[in-house]
């Protein structure tokens, strides 16, 4: 969602801010705006749609050597280039940007009103700019500091005066803002790739911090002055992993990154003597994992789906129960916490809303909650009690991918300790560590089908509507495969269970609505050809995903994506490849927005 980008240095403010901007524009925005201080004098510059609208209205120079960026995804007013940040106060001598929401903005806007004080957007951060404004006295952390008292709500702040050059005041409840130190300069993100370009060393920021920054250091405290030690961290990729790297989006980059993310999420944690896995983050000894009887884990979108195949696999092979549920429904039904039940929480960005509120929730009444989650350094893997980073590396592209394989990875590791632990022998767990190892080969014979999964998906992308349909563990590959089609191509797809086609979804199928069948060589496969044949009978147009040489299969349906035969648990990971690929080339011959799909963020940092 909403981006933040400050520099105080001895650089062009302007280039840099523009260029954090872009880095962060995977993330979904509406509008853009800059402010860059110079001579006593802060220019403000913002405009709505996309980043090169803005760099169109910038003046060919913007002097300064500080100043603070934003990419603004709406929620509280229209998209408009005053509602975009930064914001003002009435002086214009300070310029804030925030991402978050300020929940008593309508309290506050009134105060300030009856004080005078003449509001100009319909946003709820404007009024941050004003009440700093109100406590200035000649020191911009003292004024922050005291504005912070009034709000009420989530923020990632950042703060210039005209009349304090080359400094910037940052603080941060809820939504994320990490500190980078260069050479002589500083930045202020409210996401590590804004600064890659320029430094790896970085300070995550935490809830309570109040940084104050300029080129040369900064010091951290609190509301009440105290100061607050911090550390400083490297970030553990490179820059080259945030760039197309020849792809021409990296929505396609990513999809075919994933024998080599799958391969770094099991690197070191595959004990192929003992047919079982390590994972040191969970902070749990074998003692305490054998005292779990239930598995929770929680999760929102993709992450639900990748949640969903391991609910079933941890049933099947450590005979626990378990449940994936969506992050938005659990934190509201008033959970009931049993001791012994374990609780994960998956988590790309690590600072998906619905899943943070719902963790803390569950904390709050004493369950233990791990993280499964990929940013390094995000909010949900440091509130939990441990956890599992995924390693899958940065994700740009809107709509998930290499991420949800990799969450599958780390998950299956998890399933296969707890199955060792209680079902599965010996043998079963070699077999098992094997077939993980055999993955990365085996996706790589399924991307090597790109163009004929190019060719499939040119012949359907006319087609308005879609069904997807799986059993069992490949199930949620199904409405996976629907989310990914309507993300970026904006066509109606709807996953089911191939069990539930006749208790009512079979009603709509005709010769121009398709289904994609998903239909892996397990004890599900013969009810699976059964239903395709009830589609048939119906001129419904089959798509099947497939296990090579399954004859059967490709004599009912019009068109198969094969994939190599493997281990019968090790499917989902096979299998939801081509539909990412038939979902991306589909979007692709739309003519689509692929890594930017409208309406939608990368990380949903509000409810
Ligand atoms: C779909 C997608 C979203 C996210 C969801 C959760 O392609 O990206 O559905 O999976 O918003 O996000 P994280 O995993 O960051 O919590």
């Amino acid at each position: 969602m909403c981006g933040i980008v400050g520099y105080c240095g001895e650089r062009d403010a302007a280039s840099i801010l523009v260029e954090g901007l872009k880095r962060m524009e995977y993330r979904g925005y509406d509008s853009s705006g800059i402010s860059v201080g110079f001579d006593n004098k802060l220019t403000v510059i913002k405009k709505k749609g996309k980043i090169s609208n803005l760099q169109a209205a910038l003046p060919s120079k913007i002097p300064g050597t500080y100043g603070i960026g934003h990419t603004r995804w709406a929620t509280h007013g229209e998209v408009t280039d005053l509602n975009a940040h930064p914001h003002s106060d009435s002086s214009g001598k300070i310029t804030i940007v925030h991402n978050g929401i300020i929940e008593n903005y309508i309290t506050l806007r009134k105060k300030l009103s009856e004080n005078g004080v003449k509001l100009l957007t319909e946003t709820d951060s404007e009024v941050i700019a004003h009440l700093v404004a109100n406590f200035y006295d000649g020191d911009l952390e003292r004024a922050v500091k005291e504005a912070l008292k009034h709000l009420e709500g989530t923020y990632g702040i950042v703060a210039i005066h005209a009349d304090e050059p080359g400094r910037m005041v940052g603080a941060r409840n809820g939504s994320p803002l990490v500190l980078g130190l260069g050479e002589d300069e500083m930045f202020l993100a409210s996401d590590v790739t804004a600064m890659m370009s320029y430094t790896k060393q970085v300070v995550y920021l935490e809830d309570g911090d109040i940084v104050t920054v300029d080129k040369n250091g900064f010091k951290t405290t609190d509301i009440r002055d105290n100061e607050r030690d911090k550390t400083v961290s490297t970030v553990g990729w490179d820059i080259g992993e945030i760039e197309k790297e020849g792809y021409p989006t990296f929505m396609e980059k990513e999809i075919f990154e994933q024998p080599q993310s799958i391969l770094r999420g099991m690197s070191g944690r595959l004990d192929i003597d003992q047919g079982t896995a390590k994972l040191g983050g969970l902070n749990m000894s074998s003692k305490d994992l054998r005292l779990v009887n239930r598995v929770i884990i929680l999760a929102a979108g993709t992450s639900y789906y990748s949640a969903m195949v391991c609910s079933y696999l941890l049933e099947k092979i450590a005979r626990i129960p378990c449940s994936a549920e969506l992050s938005s429904e659990i934190r509201y039904k008033n959970p009931i916490v049993d001791p012994n039940t374990l609780y994960f929480v998956v988590s790309q960005s690590g600072e998906t809303a619905d899943s943070l509120y719902a963790m803390r929730e569950l904390r709050r009444k004493g369950a233990t909650v791990l993280g499964i989650c990929n940013v390094v350094g995000s909010t949900i893997p440091r509130e939990s009690d441990g956890g599992v980073y995924i390693h899958s590396g940065p994700e740009i592209a809107v709509a998930s991918t290499k991420a949800f394989t990799s969450q599958l990875t780390a998950m299956y590791l998890f399933s296969l300790i707890m199955g060792r632990m209680r079902d599965m022998s010996m043998s079963q767990g070699k077999a098992f560590v094997d077939a993980m190892d055999g993955l990365p080969a085996q996706i790589e014979t399924v991307l090597s089908q790109n163009a004929h999964i190019k060719t499939v998906a040119e012949k359907y992308s006319d087609c308005t509507s879609f069904f997807y349909l799986g059993r069992g563990l490949t199930y949620p590959i199904a409405l996976e495969g629907a989310l990914k089609l309507k993300e970026i191509s904006y066509i109606h797809a709807e996953g089911y269970s191939a069990g539930e086609l006749k208790h009512g979804p079979i009603a709509l199928i005709n010769e121009v609505t398709p289904s994609v069948f998903i239909v892996p060589k397990d004890s599900l496969r013969e009810k699976i050809i059964s239903n395709m044949k009830e589609v048939k009978a119906r001129k419904g147009p089959i798509i099947a995903i497939a296990v090579e040489g399954d004859e059967d299969v490709a004599g009912i349906a019009d068109d198969v994506i094969f994939v190599p035969e493997a281990h019968e648990l090790m499917y989902p990971f096979l299998m939801v490849v081509p539909l990412q690929l038939f979902a991306y080339h589909t979007a692709v011959a739309l003519g689509r927005n692929v890594d930017q799909p409208r309406n939608l963020a990368k990380s949903v940092t509000v409810e």
